[in-house]
Formats: structure tokens, sequence, C-alpha cells
């Protein structure tokens, strides 16, 4: 890339939710607005991705469109050159470069990482996918390929990020300067302005982190959910019997929780929204605020998507994968001739 990048993506394994929103979306919108300049701003529709685990493929079409729109609706400005948006699998040199970090990546390294062993312990490891195993590798290859520095992702992909760093280390110490690092996670969350990766968590199992695999649905807000439902599901959100609020992530998770989507729907800072509640012996106002704040933030999302035109998005689309498969094609041309595929 002529300019640094930053690069994030998401599966269309179900409708995006609030934590992909402010975890990773937002994140990378907000530095679209403020430093397409200096920046290239890559947004990945990760398609390849999005059936590691069983999905519905009668569906997945369908999901891979939804979730485009989201990403214009939630505000990336398409307009401007320098941000571009894209399906992986419509760029061949992702699925080749992670061929190439597979021969160079211990399978018992991929069986350690958190999410395969929480997966596969869920469903045992004869019917957990290899796409599973193998899924660092194809994030890192999304990533290098692009000499990306900054990845907005939310607390669960931190492991998978420093993979990245190691697999990218390891090839350029076995072939010379292949691969720019991405920034280590600290570095990260300041140049994103956080204290630390975003986790916001499920409303009825404040323990869980807020999932597209939660099956009940009820624990977690979906950008689609009908506002009105959706701040009912804040109302009847698991909270505690502590009976005051404090910000406590271990011993008042579920309120806790509130008062961080409060602070993001909100855009004032965590601290401010602490100050105002903390010590405060009712919930149900932090309740309503909450549920109030996420009524209006997705009535305007949806009426934001329903405005995005199929020709917008296919001509972004279209401009964006021409240009980023020359870009990724002459870096995996620089890696085939390091491991000697090409003279
Ligand atoms: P995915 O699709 O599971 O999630 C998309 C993004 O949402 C973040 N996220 C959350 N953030 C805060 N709170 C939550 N409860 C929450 N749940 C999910 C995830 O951390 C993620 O940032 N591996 C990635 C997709 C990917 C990718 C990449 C990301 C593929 N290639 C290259 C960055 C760079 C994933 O499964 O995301």
């Amino acid at each position: 890339m002529s300019k640094p990048a930053i690069l994030t993506g998401l599966r269309a394994n179900n409708d995006l939710h609030i934590g992909n929103y402010f975890g990773a979306l937002l994140p990378l919108i907000d530095m679209a607005k403020k430093q397409a300049g200096t920046y290239q701003i890559l947004l990945m529709m990760a398609d390849l991705h999005s059936f590691s685990t069983p999905i519905d493929h009668t569906k997945l079409h369908d999901q891979i469109q939804d979730n485009l729109r989201t990403y214009i609706a939630a505000g990336l400005p398409i307009e401007q050159e320098d941000i571009f948006l894209f399906r992986e699998s419509y760029i061949p040199a992702h699925s080749e470069l992670m061929h190439i970090l597979d021969c160079f990546t211990g399978v018992g390294e991929m069986g350690r990482m958190t999410q395969y062993k929480d997966k596969s312990a869920k469903i045992g490891t004869d019917r957990v996918s290899m796409a599973l195993l193998n899924y660092p590798p194809l994030m890192a290859a999304d990533i290098l390929l692009y000499d990306t520095t900054y990845v907005p992702v939310g607390d669960d992909q931190t492991q998978h990020l420093e993979f990245t760093r190691d697999i990218a280390q390891r090839m350029n110490n076995k072939f010379g300067e292949l691969f720019t690092l991405p920034k280590p996670a600290p570095e990260q969350h300041v140049f994103f302005g956080k204290d630390q990766g975003l986790r916001i968590r499920d409303l009825q199992d404040p323990q869980k982190k807020m999932s597209k695999s939660d099956e009940s649905g009820k624990g977690i807000i979906f950008m689609h959910d009908e506002p009105q439902k959706a701040a009912q599901k804040i109302m009847s959100a698991t909270t505690d019997s502590i009976g005051m609020i404090h910000y406590d992530l271990e011993k008042q998770p579920g309120i806790s929780n509130l008062l961080q989507i409060l602070s993001l729907l909100s855009g004032q800072g965590l601290q401010a929204v602490i100050k105002q509640y903390e010590g405060q012996t009712q919930y149900g106002p932090l309740k309503s605020a909450v549920a109030a704040a996420l009524e209006q933030f997705l009535t305007t999302f949806q009426k934001a998507y329903d405005e995005v035109t199929d020709k917008t998005l296919t001509d972004k689309l279209k401009k964006s994968e021409e240009t980023l498969n020359s870009i990724a094609n002459k870096k995996l041309a620089l890696v085939q001739k390091a491991v000697g595929l090409r003279g």
C-alpha cells in the first residue's frame, strides 16, 4: 500500500450485533473519518471465515449483502478514494497466502488458541472443522497482505492479532523483510483511544460475551432488532441484588455492562457515565437511560440502512476489489519468490 493501512473484518455468520458495531466497526469508521489522508482504510467482509462453524448456507449470500449494507449505513465514508470495502473471497491472494503461512505454522500452536479450544471442547474435535483450526493463518493473511498497522477488533480477537505478529516476524526472520508487523495490542488501544479491547457482555448472562451464536437471542442486541423490542431486552437485562451501582466487572458485571453500553451509545466517556450513576441505589433509571439511547440509536441506524442502494454498494465493491487485487497480488508475488515458488 502507498500509505499505512488500518483494516478490520467481520464475519457474516449472522446479523451484526452492537458488540461487533462498537468493538470493530465504529473504531474503523471513526478512523476513516479522521485519518483517511494519512492511512488507507480497509473494511473487509470476512466471507470465507463465515462458515468455519456450521451455518445455514441458503442464508449466507443474503447475510453477506445485509452486512455490507450495514457497514455503509454505519457511516463508512465510501466516496473517499482511500477507503476500501471488499469481500475476502473476491481476492484469491488471501487464500493463497494462507496456505504459505500454514506451512510455517504448527498444528499444536493452533490447537492452543482459545477460540479453537473453546469451540472444540463444546462440539468435539471430530466435529470441529479444519477451517476453525486454520482460522488464525487466514486472518493473518488478511492483515499482512496490505501492510496493516492498526486492526480494530474486540477483546476476543487479541490472541489472533498476536499470532499475526508472530508469524510475520517468523517469516521476516527466515526470508527478509516481507511483512509490516501490526502494532502490539497496547499500542492499538492507545491509537483507538481505549484502555483495553472492548467486550460487550450478554445481557442475560453477563459472565459471557455478547455473541452471534447465542441461540435464544435474548441477551444480544442485533442491529436489525425492532428498536422497542431491543429496549425491552435492556429493561430485562440481568443485574444483581447488591442494590448500589458500582463499575465492577467482577462483582457487578451486568450493571458494568450497562454503564459501558450507555457510554458507547451516548458517545460520553466511560468515566463520565460512571460518575453520573456511581452510588445510586436504583437500577431502573440506568436501565431506562440505556433503553432510550438504544432505541434512538437503532432507529437512526435502520433508517440509514434502508437508504443504502444496491448500486452504491456494487460500485464501491467493484472499485475496491479491482485495486486491492492488484495490491495483494504484488505482496503475494514477493512471498512466492521468497519461498522459492517463483524465480
Ligand atoms: P467476528 O465476526 O466474530 O466479530 C467481528 C468483530 O466484532 C468483535 N466482537 C466484539 N467486540 C466487543 N464485544 C463483543 N461482545 C464482541 N463480539 C464480537 C470481534 O472482536 C471482531 O473484531 N476473526 C474475526 C474476523 C476477521 C478479522 C480479520 C478481523 C477475519 N479476518 C482480519 C480483523 C482482521 C471475527 O471472527 O470476527
